[in-house]
């Protein structure tokens, strides 16, 4: 059945998409259920959420509409990323559809409201009614200092200020070093002793902030994966295990994918040689599928969510059977409406194959 959004679809790709996703945002923001939410619960090591089903990063960076989102039945939603201090992202345009490939190209950079925001919006949330993450970065500031002495502290001590700050109200944490948006955050995923010096101190301080807080369950500490090598090559075991291999004893689990930098070279107008942004929606989706078919190989203990190119409820299926635990949505959700969220819970809870990915 055609939902009132798709009916709607030849008028909103009448606006730049930006503004449509701002629209979007205010929309979620009224009190208004968009759909109901699927009960499939999920438990692993004593995180419990209602479905498998999730709003990707950068959807509600700054915990704006995380109710709406509840509302059109998702069991949780990565909100972020959050900076420690507010940034204005990169300049626009940085955002659009590749419309006839169902797909979105964008080079955002990490606007945000800031940790002070974000922490009081999401305390302000009694009852979320779902689960809360929170998807954390150093700031892209302090990025482009990574070739100067201290750089790791600098950034080590962001992250702890964030996870300090948003562990009241986060039920697991994601970092982002995988943005192609923001220069030179790769070359840190990349480079070599990054597992040691960022992501282990940032897990040891959430050991302690749950001792603290009196938490029964450790606060899982994910990474958030490139869907590609530096070179642009899908993921294989060898490529894979040179990131994932440092990661696995300091991390909880992986989120698999973020946007494609060379897809976008090869299909948004806007991607500039030396700056391309990165594409999501459709095309990302094979590339996921490989990812998450090489993660569950190699971090078969660790949790891994999956994100990239879900439009349908059978793609949420063919990545639940690549390995992934969860599934996040985002670009598909610009071309379906909110109503994807359902479906996708729908038919993980009862494991259908309704048609070919992305059918
Ligand atoms: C406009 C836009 C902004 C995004 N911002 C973030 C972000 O702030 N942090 C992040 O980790 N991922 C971000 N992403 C990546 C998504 O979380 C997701 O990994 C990617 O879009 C693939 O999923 P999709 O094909 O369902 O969109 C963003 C994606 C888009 C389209």
């Amino acid at each position: 059945m055609t939902s009132l959004y798709e009916r709607m679809w030849p008028l909103i790709r009448q606006l730049p998409t930006e503004w449509a996703h701002g629209l979007g945002m205010r929309a979620l923001a009224l009190p208004i259920r968009l759909g109901e939410r699927v009960s499939d619960p999920f438990e692993w090591r004593g995180l419990r959420l209602p479905n498998r089903i999730g709003v990707a990063a950068g959807f509600d960076k700054d915990a704006a509409v995380v109710r709406g989102v509840a509302g059109m039945g998702a069991g949780f939603i990565e909100v972020g990323t959050v900076l420690n201090r507010p940034w204005s992202g990169n300049p626009r345009p940085r955002m659009s559809r590749v419309a006839e490939q169902r797909a979105i190209w964008n080079r955002m950079g990490f606007p945000s409201d800031g940790l002070a925001t974000v922490r009081r919006r999401l305390a302000a949330l009694e009852k979320p009614g779902l689960v809360v993450a929170c998807n954390i970065a150093p700031h892209p500031l302090t990025i482009r200092t990574a070739d100067q002495p201290g750089f790791a502290d600098r950034a080590c001590m962001e992250l702890d200020e964030l996870v300090t700050g948003l562990h009241p109200h986060a039920e697991f944490f994601v970092v982002n070093l995988s943005s192609p948006n923001t220069r030179g955050l790769r070359g840190v995923l990349h480079g070599s002793g990054f597992a040691d010096a960022l992501i282990a101190p940032t897990r040891a301080r959430l050991a302690s902030l749950d001792a603290a807080a009196g938490r029964d369950h450790a606060t899982p500490l994910l990474v958030k994966l490139p869907p590609e090598t530096a070179e642009g090559k899908p993921w294989n075991p060898d490529s894979l295990e040179q990131l994932v291999g440092p990661l696995r004893p300091v991390c909880d689990g992986f989120v698999g994918v973020n946007t494609s930098i060379h897809l976008a070279l090869r299909s948004a107008k806007e991607a500039e040689p030396d700056f391309p942004g990165g594409l999501s929606g459709a095309p990302l989706l094979p590339l996921a599928l490989d990812a998450n078919r090489v993660l569950a190989e190699l971090a078969p203990d660790h949790l891994r969510i999956a994100a990239g190119g879900v439009l349908s409820g059978a793609d949420a299926v063919a990545l639940v059977d690549a390995g992934a635990h969860l599934v996040e949505v985002f670009s598909g959700m610009i071309y379906r409406g909110p109503s994807l969220v359902a479906e996708c819970a729908e038919a993980l809870r009862a494991g259908a194959r309704p048609g070919e990915p992305n059918g």
